[in-house]
């Protein structure tokens, strides 16, 4: 494929130029970042599956009636995405406690949340994304209120129908972070639709009978076999025929 104008470099991602305006081509590299990039590795096939997984949620998702950036994929590492204006806040949905939420709040984890709670983190490393309430998001005009309203509804169809598809699998849901942008109609019409990826660098799965955990937080925590449980999740969900058999527990000794 002929190579394309890069337009942006993220940490999981490069954005290129795509065939028509308003589209871009996502790669999905093999890059693994934690803490805000200062831990940093190559998982070797991890883009190849998020791209995978990635592709497979926000298909159903659009088919759903959930706007997503999403088009189509176009081989293992790219996909077709619509060109977004992205609004620089980090939408996390949790259903159980885990991970920030348990250190802030002094909880435990794995205990189920008393509702499913949607918060907001403002996009910038630098500043270790901070957390950020409606007040912050509309004086520094990130977001209207509005936007918030429609993000914080979005995400709770995405949590209710994503859970629901990973239930299926044995996984449960923990939490996970989504990001929106805005695409305008022909007559400037302003839409808000979901953007980035939902993947295991995105949300923690675990498995719903033993409680371990099939996410980047097998990275973040040093806990081995990373890309191989990123397959088990490809893998439960249909969308591989095999992951390589591995016992996680393995990784623990
Ligand atoms: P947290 O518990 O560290 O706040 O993370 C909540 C969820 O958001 C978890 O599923 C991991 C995901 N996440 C990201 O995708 N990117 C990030 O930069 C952070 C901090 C969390």
């Amino acid at each position: 494929m002929s190579r394309r104008k890069k337009l942006y470099e993220g940490k999981a991602k490069i954005l290129y130029e795509g065939p028509e305006p308003g589209t871009l081509v996502a790669y999905f590299k093999d890059d693994a970042t934690a803490f805000n990039a200062q831990k940093k590795a190559v998982l070797e096939g991890k883009g190849v599956l998020n791209n995978r997984i990635s592709e497979y949620i926000m298909a159903h998702l659009n088919r759903m009636g959930v706007p997503t950036h999403f088009i189509k994929r176009l081989n293992m590492r790219e996909q077709l995405v619509r060109e977004a204006e992205i609004i620089p806040l980090e939408v996390v949905v949790r259903n159980v406690a885990a991970g920030s939420i348990v250190k802030r709040f002094g909880l435990t984890e794995g205990d189920a949340l008393p509702r499913s709670i949607v918060e907001f983190y403002y996009k910038n490393d630098a500043l270790q994304d901070p957390l950020v309430g409606e007040e912050h998001i509309t004086a520094f005009n990130w977001a209207t209120t509005q936007d918030i309203d429609d993000m914080i509804a979005l995400a709770l169809r995405v949590n209710d129908f994503v859970s629901g598809l990973f239930a299926a699998a044995n996984i449960r849901l923990v939490d996970f972070k989504l990001e929106f942008g805005r695409i305008y109609d022909q007559n400037e019409m302003m839409r808000i639709i979901l953007a980035d990826e939902i993947s295991p660098d995105s949300c923690r799965l675990w498995d719903m009978e033993s409680n371990e955990k099939m996410d980047k937080d097998r990275f973040r925590s040093d806990l081995g076999h990373v890309t191989e449980a990123y397959a088990e999740v490809a893998r439960r969900l249909g969308i591989i025929k095999e992951a390589a058999v591995v016992n996680l527990d393995e990784a623990k000794s």
